[in-house]
Formats: C-alpha cells, sequence, structure tokens
C-alpha cells in the first residue's frame, strides 16, 4: 500500500480535520509572470491563490466548489523573478454551503537562502451538488488551540462581509454586536 499523504495523516477518527483540507503548492516565477518591474504581478498570484484554495475546499467537500467571495488581498511584498512562492491554504471554518479558506503566501530566494511572508488573505468558496446549486458542505474540525482561534475569528469575518455584501443586517450581526458592547462598557467610568 502506498504511505498516506500527508494531510491524511492527521486524522485519526476519520473525522474532517483542517489539516486534511490543507494544500501547499510551489511555483518559479518565470519573466512572463512579471511586470516591468520584474516582479510577479498580482493576477498571477491571485490565480494561484484561488486554485490552492479549490483544493482546500474540494479536499474538505469532496465536491465542486466556487469561489464566492474574496476578502481584501494585500501585496505586502515584492516577489521577484527567480524566486519561489509559496501558497499554504486551509479551511478555517464551514457554515452551511459555505466555507471560509485562509491562504499564506511566502517567497523563497534559495540562493540567499530566505523565506518571507508576503501576503495573507481569506476567500469564501460554496460547495454545490450535482446540478450546481448549493448544498451543505460537511462539518470541520479544529484540533490544535491555533486551528480553535481561527475558527472563532472565522464568524466575525462572515458577518463582516456578508454585511459588505448587503446579505446581513446589522441587527442580526452577533459577533459584531457582541465586539461592540464590549468595546462600548469598556469605556462606560465605573458606577
Ligand atoms: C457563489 C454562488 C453559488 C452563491 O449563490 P447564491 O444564489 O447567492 O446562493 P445562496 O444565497 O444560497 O448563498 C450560498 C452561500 O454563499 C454565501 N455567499 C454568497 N455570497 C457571498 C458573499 N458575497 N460573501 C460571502 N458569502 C457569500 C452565502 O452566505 C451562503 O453561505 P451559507 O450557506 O454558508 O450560509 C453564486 O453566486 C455563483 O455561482 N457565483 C459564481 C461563482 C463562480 O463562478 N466563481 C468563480 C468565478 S470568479
Amino acid at each position: 500500500m502506498p504511505p498516506a499523504a500527508p494531510h491524511e495523516a492527521y486524522d485519526p477518527q476519520g473525522q474532517k480535520t483542517v489539516s486534511r483540507s490543507r494544500c501547499v503548492m510551489t511555483e518559479i516565477v518565470l519573466p512572463n509572470d512579471t511586470n516591468g518591474l520584474g516582479n510577479l504581478m498580482g493576477g498571477r498570484l491571485l490565480h494561484m491563490m484561488d486554485k490552492c484554495a479549490a483544493i482546500s475546499t474540494q479536499r474538505h467537500a469532496n465536491r465542486v466548489c466556487v469561489t464566492a467571495a474574496v476578502d481584501s488581498v494585500e501585496f505586502n511584498a515584492p516577489i521577484y523573478q527567480n524566486e519561489i512562492i509559496i501558497a499554504e491554504s486551509q479551511v478555517n471554518r464551514v457554515f452551511h454551503t459555505s466555507m471560509e479558506v485562509e491562504l499564506n503566501v511566502w517567497a523563497e530566494n534559495p540562493r540567499k537562502q530566505t523565506r518571507r511572508r508576503c501576503n495573507r488573505a481569506f476567500f469564501t468558496f460554496v460547495a454545490l451538488d450535482d446540478e450546481g446549486r448549493p448544498t451543505e458542505a460537511p462539518p470541520i474540525y479544529p484540533q490544535t488551540a491555533e486551528e480553535e482561534s481561527r475558527y472563532e475569528a472565522a464568524a466575525k469575518r462572515r458577518e463582516m462581509r456578508l454585511l459588505l455584501a448587503g446579505r446581513l443586517n446589522l441587527g442580526d450581526a452577533q459577533h459584531i454586536k457582541a465586539d461592540v458592547r464590549a468595546a462600548l462598557s469598556e469605556q462606560q467610568p465605573d458606577a
């Protein structure tokens, strides 16, 4: 029998864990991928990030999943020609039919033996049934403290993006309201 793929090694109870959804993609930046300054073009990176996220969601949901939304993507540092791009994605949380995927991107320079983090972004994907309609995705089980914290934070980000997309009323945004209440109560003078 072939050895288990790394993402299967963390799944002792056969549960759908975050680590099972993880995807790492590695690419080298060639001249055709760059702009006039010799830096990787943003669109090329987004394409790679979208594919990486799609693999994570399909590993998790075992279905076709499509990109529904991409949160603000920041290009914090340029990636240069001949450098190696490493994109890593994982499903942070499943809601109903939608999932939040976190992407982290690093640039590696093999000659200088350096690696720096360049990007982080959150993508929302929706699982589709055989007729192309949104369908429930299976729940995901965070296992580490870091995965738990990402799972919790994902619920708040979801409210923010649905609010901005006009899909949620502020009155129904439970996490945001709780945060505002906590911030206001901190400002109250002692009774
Ligand atoms: C994504 C898509 C399937 C959603 O269809 P829809 O008719 O809006 O479906 P629903 O209203 O049932 O929403 C489905 C889920 O998407 C989520 N969603 C829809 N728009 C969203 C947005 N802008 N931001 C975050 N989540 C969104 C909903 O909250 C819902 O999540 P939930 O089931 O976990 O609560 C549909 O818009 C689509 O097919 N878009 C094109 C996808 C595509 O081709 N992507 C790649 C090309 S860029």
